[in-house]
């Protein structure tokens, strides 16, 4: 009898990691998601208020935290929420409703408190528990006759446009009553920086036990370094979310999320953001597992959501043949070799496994599969790199280039510079903005295309520690993850 359990047991365990289902490269729309979502730690003061900007690189799980409170929510009649999207968004109507007696940023506070506002609006009278009753139909017939088909901020923009910036309010909430005794229905055109005063006062007399969620997510499409007007428009939406939210805060329960690729908002230079410092997560991942981030726990959470192993809390061991024999010196396991190929994103490590999965092997993942992988997760990561880099440096492909045609992964400033100073096109980017060699290198390094290599050989990268100080005096070395790629012998 004992035998019989035994073996069926163990006829149960799986270890094919070609079996394994790796989900798809962006969170968005994910329907697996919540079956291999690992929980950041600041999770639930995000749903509480506390935490209420996301910041991350690409890649690190930004729209996935979005994502996962969608689900948490979706079907609860006491939740709300409203996912906005910033991609292919009007800026340039926007730009157009700033406010002119403002300086700078402010200039498009107003425009952004008024989109806002009016998502909320929309939020709040699909509420059954909201009161009073004659607010919210006041509400609702506001919504209707100027934003009747419920498509987001585009139509807000659009129809503020061809009204040239005024929207129809009742009379009365101006404090003008009709003579008539019918005040009700007569309406009125103002502009729409007098309806945030209303809405804001309208707002503050609802009440209701639900939660509203408010999602700002997609930022960055689009996004160049050079342009500060870009820069203006997302300090403005920063300023008209924290506003909203403090305003409002005590009256209802809203959960503004605002995520954002962190090379934009180290970019942001303001005094303001500094204040919003204790409400701001960074995405960060390490490798350890059992520790907070881990990527080792989100790889076994994919691992675990597909199969079951023999030891779920070691699922990659049970998949791979981790210590593979054939792996080259000084490399101790596949899970290392990989890991160091990453940016430690999430990412980065799942599109690897991905790309290992493609090919046609059996059983668990041995080293020569993960080799073969690696060419291929090269040239994507490469272009990862690329999307990030391309905005904040404009030769980053000659610079790259440099790279590739002294063809060694450790090398030094000067060895960089005789080559660099081949190339015209980097030759002009110099002399014409002011620039040195180091300053071109320096981006490299902050993007983690290059690292530093002290005397005693060990490797600095900046994803590794954020605080780490380019060091030009010293070796540089190309990452594990482009050496593929750059045809280049790794370190
Ligand atoms: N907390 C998490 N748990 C599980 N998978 C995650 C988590 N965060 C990110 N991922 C995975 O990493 C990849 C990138 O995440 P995504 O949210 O699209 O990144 P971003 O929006 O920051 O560019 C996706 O495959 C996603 O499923
Ligand atoms: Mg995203």
């Amino acid at each position: 009898m004992y035998k019989r359990y035994s073996k069926e047991n163990k006829q149960r365990f799986q270890s094919n990691f070609w079996d394994i289902y790796w989900g798809p490269d962006e969170a968005k729309g994910d329907d697996k998601l919540n079956s291999y979502f690992i929980e950041i730690p600041e999770y639930n003061k995000i749903k509480t208020g506390e935490y209420r900007y996301i910041i991350g690189r690409k890649g690190t799980g930004k729209t996935a935290i979005i994502e996962r409170l969608k689900s948490d929510i979706h079907g609860k009649y006491n939740f709300f929420y409203k996912y906005m999207s910033l991609k292919s968004f009007p800026i340039q109507s926007l730009r157009g409703m700033k406010d002119k007696s403002q300086g700078d940023k402010s200039q498009f506070v107003p425009i952004w408190t008024f989109l806002v506002l009016i998502e909320l609006s929309k939020l709040i009278i699909q509420d059954q528990m909201a009161e009073s009753s004659d607010d919210i139909i006041d509400l609702s017939q506001f919504i209707k006759s100027n934003f009747p088909s419920n498509l987001g901020f585009h139509e807000t923009i659009k129809s503020l446009e061809s009204s040239e910036n005024k929207v129809s309010i009742f009379t009365k909430w101006l404090g003008l009553e009709d003579k008539t005794g019918n005040s009700k229905e007569i309406l009125t055109q103002v502009h729409f920086q007098k309806a945030n005063e209303i809405l804001f006062e309208l707002i503050k007399r609802i009440n209701s036990k639900c939660t509203y969620y408010l999602f700002f997510d997609e930022l960055d499409e689009g996004y160049s370094i050079g342009d500060k007007g870009l820069n203006l428009l997302l300090l403005a939406l920063f300023r008209a979310i924290e506003n909203i939210y403090l305003e409002l805060k005590h009256q209802l329960k809203i959960r503004p999320v605002l995520a954002l690729r962190s090379d934009i908002f180290e970019n942001l230079e303001d005094n303001d953001l500094n204040k919003l410092d204790d409400f701001i997560i960074n995405l960060r991942w390490t490798t350890e597992s059992k520790s907070k981030y881990s990527l080792l726990d989100l790889i076994n959470a994919r691992i675990n959501a597909s199969l079951k192993v023999q030891d779920p809390d070691n699922a990659w061991e049970c998949v791979s043949f981790n210590r593979d024999e054939t792996l080259p010196y000084p490399v101790k396991s596949i899970w290392d070799f990989m890991y160091n190929r990453t940016f430690e994103r999430p990412r980065d490590i799942v599109k690897f496994m991905k790309i290992c999965g493609k090919f046609n092997y059996r059983g668990k993942l041995g080293f020569q599969a993960v080799k073969t992988a690696e060419i291929q997760y090269s040239e994507w990561f490469y272009k990862e790199f690329r999307d990030e880099i391309q905005s904040h440096l404009s030769i980053w492909q000659e610079a790259t280039q440099s790279i590739i045609k002294l063809g060694k992964g450790v090398f030094t400033l000067d060895e960089i510079k005789f080559e660099m100073d081949k190339d015209s096109a980097i030759k002009t980017h110099l002399t014409s903005n002011n620039k040195s060699h180091v300053d071109i290198l320096e981006v490299l390094f902050n993007f983690g295309l290059i690292g530093n290599l002290s005397d005693s050989n060990r490797w600095f990268f900046k994803y590794k520690d954020h605080n780490l100080p380019f060091n030009p005096d010293h070796k540089m070395l190309v990452h594990f993850g482009f050496t593929r790629k750059f045809r280049i012998r790794p370190y």
